[in-house]
């Protein structure tokens, strides 16, 4: 049985006095740490103290991004070392803004998550996918691709320790209605790819999420969902209130 997990992705939102004050108003409210897994991924000048406020709570503190490289001349980037060091549990790698904003590629992506598997931080490996990739690649898809070129060299013992999103660019931030149907394809066909390329006993124990537009109304409906076995949410994070609801949805 895999366990549910519900992350939030703050992106660029709240300063440390917001993070802070936001798990202390939730870190008694969180469902059973047994049944559900709840994350949050601040601004990474706040991991510190969001790692020091959800102490002995069960909350777990994720990191929105990490260098592939652990120290030296690499001004400006964040280095795994010090994640791991403070206590950070999960590393989101590859997110479409960092690919569509930043231009991180696949090669970059790839560097990254053996890295934090070598640094004993979890990857959260982010995989998207436009309406135009989807059509043009018909049965193939492009996120099939993405994830293997990713995932390349990564061995049957480190696949386990991974986590994949699953985030199409027509759902992510546009306040739509997540379409369920195409997200549970798309997680479906990520969890195919890992039963082909590594072992179909891995597919079955390995998490993906699903990312984009998600809110207190369609989480259920997602959740319900074979293949998904979690989401990450934006924009309906940042609410107490409606966090609160998703990540107790069940
Ligand atoms: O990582 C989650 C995110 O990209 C989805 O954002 O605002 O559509 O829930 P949003």
């Amino acid at each position: 049985m895999r366990k549910p997990f519900i992350a939030a992705n703050w992106k660029m939102h709240k300063n440390i006095a917001e993070s802070v004050d936001f798990v202390n108003q939730i870190k008694d409210k969180l469902p059973d740490p047994a049944k559900v897994e709840v994350g949050i991924a601040p601004q990474a000048f706040a991991l510190y103290s969001m790692v020091q406020a959800a102490r002995n709570s069960g909350l777990k503190i994720i990191a929105q991004n990490a260098a592939a490289e652990y120290n030296g001349p690499f001004t400006g980037e964040i280095s795994l070392r010090g994640l791991h060091d403070l206590g950070t549990n999960y590393a989101m790698l590859g997110h479409i803004e960092r690919r569509r904003l930043f231009g991180e590629n696949n090669t970059a992506v790839h560097k990254k998550v053996k890295a934090a598997l070598q640094m004993g931080v979890t990857p959260i490996i982010c995989t998207d996918e436009t309406m135009v990739q989807k059509e043009v690649n018909g049965e193939i898809h492009y996120v099939f691709q993405q994830l293997m070129s990713v995932l390349h060299g990564v061995s049957l013992d480190q696949i386990r320790n991974v986590v994949i999103s699953y985030e199409p660019s027509w759902a992510v931030g546009v306040g739509q209605h997540a379409n369920v149907a195409l997200a549970e394809e798309g997680c479906r066909t990520i969890r195919r790819t890992i039963a082909d390329n590594y072992t179909y006993e891995i597919a079955d124990k390995i998490r993906i999420l699903y990312g984009g537009s998600v809110n207190p109304d369609n989480i259920k409906d997602l959740m319900a969902k074979p293949d998904i076995d979690g989401v990450l949410i934006g924009r309906a994070s940042l609410d107490v209130d409606n966090f609160l609801k998703m990540v107790n949805y069940l």
